[in-house]
């Protein structure tokens, strides 16, 4: 029996971040174009035409027109146990914790809980066209099993790890200094490498950490230089300065985690909405990777992040939903809202820089666009089947569109979950 599968479709792949809305070099599009699939890989892209000639005589054909096949989403910063929390009314950062995302968090010391979440969790990122994430799990390691265990069931490549946090929380979501290591350095053993799952050394942020912790994660990336780092930094205001009553000796936020060896090209840092000069020369310099997470941001009334300021301080820079704080899963809109962010301060984000952003870019954040991120040949074959008409509004719109510019801008500024018809992982249906 042949394992080849071939989707036709209107193709669409990056190979570069676009500079412009008209820069058409920056990406391959094909009409009628074709993916072939075997075991779980992209063989080929090319026309229909001439890849339906190849195939293996039992091959599957499965068509796609008029949709457009995209590389899956990539989302950079999200939080499993906050799945409901999301959409908790009326505060911002610190009281939201407090108030909200703790206490739910505490829940997740109960394993079978931690398995129902994980698996709605991820099955709502499959709706919504997302086929890789990068999680923060809960204080406790068999949310961590649950969050992989469940990727795994659906073979996804997923980044994930447990919170270190050993102070300023309740109870219930506190580890310590050596349990966090002790646990992390498990957990690393048990799922980094394991199938398409990569670990997240993740101490939360600054103020649930005392310095001993620190220390800890710094030995954890010293001991694991392969895994990832991410954490919070500089969301809010009051975050910001409780952090420089924490860590008084420290010349800004980003020093704290700069002075635990924590900056590199693998660490990611959350919101980064009020960095100074100084820090953004630091990130750029150590490679260092910026997240934008534009729903969270307005949601939590935390500030404006700065693109442009960014990229020209050499930072490179993701995108990402965080939910809970953020209010949506799907990652077109996430662009919507982050589109809108940058309009306030007269930057512009052009629709082909925005879905490259949410492929191949994040993968690039990831250092992973050899593996995910395009339709080149040889990437695993996450992809979503998209359509700008999926709505009464859409296909109205969709009328007047003359360009795959227009017609991405439509599906980022009115798209979600229905616009996904449907999401491949690893060359299998998923969503239908
Ligand atoms: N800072 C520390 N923890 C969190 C969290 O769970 N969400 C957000 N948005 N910011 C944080
Ligand atoms: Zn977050």
């Amino acid at each position: 029996m042949s394992d080849e599968k071939l989707l036709r479709g209107r193709v669409l792949s990056f190979k570069r971040e676009p500079d412009a809305i008209n820069d058409s070099s920056s990406y391959d599009y094909i009409e009628d174009g074709a993916i072939v699939i075997r075991q779980g890989m992209i063989a080929a892209v090319g026309q229909f035409n001439d890849l339906s000639r190849k195939l293996d005589s039992n091959a599957i054909i499965i068509d796609h027109r008029p949709h457009l096949l995209m590389s899956g989403f990539i989302d950079t910063h999200i939080h499993f146990p906050q799945a409901q929390v999301i959409a908790s009314w009326g505060a911002q950062l610190l009281d939201w914790l407090n108030t909200y995302t703790f206490p739910e968090e505490t829940k997740f010391s109960n394993a079978e809980h931690a398995k129902k979440i994980a698996s709605a969790f991820i099955d709502e990122l499959i709706r919504h066209g997302t086929t890789t994430a990068v999680a923060y799990c809960s204080v406790h390691p068999q949310s961590v099993d649950a969050y992989f265990g469940e990727a795994a069931v659906r073979n996804m490549r997923m980044i994930g790890g447990k919170v270190m946090m050993d102070r300023n929380a309740p109870e219930g979501v506190l580890d310590t200094p050596q349990s966090s290591y002790d646990a992390s350095k498990s957990l690393i053993e048990r799922w980094h490498g394991n199938g398409r799952s990569s670990y997240a050394i993740t101490p939360r942020f600054a103020i649930t950490s005392t310095p001993q912790q620190l220390e800890m994660a710094q030995a954890l990336v010293q001991e694991h230089p392969e895994c990832y780092v991410q954490t919070h930094l500089s969301e809010n205001h009051a975050e910001i300065e409780f952090t420089a009553e924490l860590y008084p000796e420290a010349r800004d936020y980003l020093d704290i985690y700069q002075h635990y060896g924590l900056l590199g090209p693998r660490s990611l840092f959350g919101h980064c909405v009020h960095l100074k000069p100084r820090e953004r020369a630091a990130m750029a310099q150590s490679g260092s990777v910026a997240v934008f997470c534009p729903t969270s941001n307005l949601f939590l009334g935390s500030g404006l992040y700065d693109e442009a300021g960014l990229k020209s301080s050499g930072v490179k820079t993701a995108i990402a939903t965080d939910v809970g704080g953020g209010t949506n899963y799907s990652m077109l809109r996430t662009l919507d809202e982050g589109y809108k962010v940058l309009q306030l301060q007269r930057q512009q984000m052009n629709p082909l820089k925005s879905f490259y952003w949410i492929t191949r870019g994040n993968a690039e954040a990831l250092s992973l666009e050899d593996k995910i991120g395009t339709l080149d040949a040889d990437s695993e074959a996450d992809i979503v089947i998209l359509d700008a008409s999926a709505t009464p509004a859409m296909a109205l719109r969709m009328e007047t569109v003359k360009s795959l510019s227009e017609e991405l801008f439509v599906l980022q500024t009115l798209g979600d979950d229905r616009s996904i018809v449907e999401t491949y992982i690893a060359g299998e249906s998923c969503k239908r």
